[in-house]
């Protein structure tokens, strides 16, 4: 079984998926991590994040199992991982990895920009995660000031919408739905809601297999 979720930053899919990883005894791969931690080794090298090649040599050096989110949860690594994400032969090398580890038994939840449609688009859940900007926004400034760090709603709020025109214009696996993707939108609904709308739409479709 593989369960694929979309969605833009923040809007509550990197959350869903771990829980429904969790109640299925499924892994779980946020592939957004992948892009990050090639960011972060670029940053932290300070190489050119514009070269494919070397980008590439990055990726190639990954080890799944040792992404850490809390070390690649910066502003300056979304923003550099984004930036990096349009480069076409970086994405086919990292969506290798992330085909490899959606074929875990007994199945695998993969969440990203672009796993419904490119990266696994025979999985046969599909859940495409949205909210408003705001509302987004809004969770991603509590979270921060729940953790004792800075926020600012109107800075939060400018930049998801940066990252949202960037993930969504570029010409390579830009974000969208795939056109069998259950549509979720969290604007008016708490994690747990979400979380058994989600539980909902994939016992269908195991029962009707
Ligand atoms: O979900 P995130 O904020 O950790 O992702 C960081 C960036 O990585 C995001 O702005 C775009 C890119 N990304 C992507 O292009 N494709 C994915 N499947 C996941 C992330």
């Amino acid at each position: 079984m593989i369960i694929a979720i979309d969605g833009p930053a923040a809007s509550g899919k990197g959350t869903l998926a771990r829980r429904l990883a969790a109640h299925f005894g499924y892994s779980h791969l946020d592939t957004g991590l992948t892009y990050r931690a090639v960011a972060a080794a670029l940053l932290a090298r300070g190489l050119p994040l514009g070269d494919e090649e070397i980008a590439i040599a990055v990726a190639r050096n990954l080890d799944l199992a040792r992404l850490d989110r809390d070390m690649l949860s910066s502003h300056e690594i979304g923003e550099a991982a984004s930036r990096i994400a349009v480069l076409q032969g970086l994405r086919d090398e990292l969506v290798a990895l992330q085909r490899n580890f959606a074929r875990h038994e007994p199945g695998a939840v993969l969440d990203g920009r672009d796993i419904g449609t490119v990266v696994c688009p025979q999985a046969p859940v599909k859940l495409y995660v949205t909210a408003k900007p705001e509302v987004r926004a809004r969770r991603r400034t509590d979270e921060l000031l729940s953790k004792g760090k800075d926020a600012d709603y109107g800075e939060i709020l400018a930049d998801l919408k940066r990252r949202d025109q960037r993930d969504s214009n570029r010409s390579v696996a830009p974000l969208k739905p795939a056109e069998d993707a259950h549509l979720l939108d969290t604007s008016e609904m708490d994690i747990e809601t979400a979380f058994r709308a989600a539980v909902d739409i994939v016992d269908k479709v195991q029962r009707s297999k």
